[in-house]
């Protein structure tokens, strides 16, 4: 069984993923309004990435008898100030993701519940992908 605690940290950590999701839909949405359209359709994918990321973290609480409670999403930004701006903000969010799944980890060994440490193995690695895949967005100058 999972503890209430890690149950309700994994439930917000599913709220987390879906607000990601919302907010790269949006962006989705901002930079195909300005007709940039392969960037838009770059961004839905990590929308539906962020969606599966959910699903992973759902799955997981069912399959260790835990309770899901879906809260209310916040609100997303539906402006910036340039599509730059865009994968900036994008950065700074996934790094706030990293440091949130951080703590969850930190919370799984501290429990000693191996099994959820185990499981965010994935979602630590796809932190480490993903901020450096969206850093080459932000400075591209980097890039050889
Ligand atoms: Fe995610
Ligand atoms: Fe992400």
């Amino acid at each position: 069984m999972l503890s209430k605690k890690m149950e309700k940290s994994l439930n917000e950590q599913i709220n987390t993923e879906f607000y990601s999701a919302y907010l790269y839909l949006s962006m989705a949405a901002y930079l195909e309004e300005k007709d940039l359209r392969r960037m838009g359709h770059w961004m839905q994918k990590h929308f539906q990435e962020e969606t599966q990321h959910a699903i992973k973290i759902y799955s997981y609480i069912i399959d260790r008898r835990g309770k899901i409670r879906l809260n209310p999403i916040r609100e997303v930004p539906i402006d910036w100030k340039s599509p730059l701006h865009v994968f900036e903000e994008m950065l700074r969010h996934e790094q706030q993701v990293t440091t949130a799944i951080n703590k969850l980890y930190n919370q799984a060994e501290a429990e000693r519940d191996h099994a959820t440490a185990i499981m965010l193995e994935d979602f630590i690695n796809e932190q480490v992908e993903e901020e450096s895949t969206i850093g080459l967005h932000c400075y591209p100058s980097q890039v050889s």
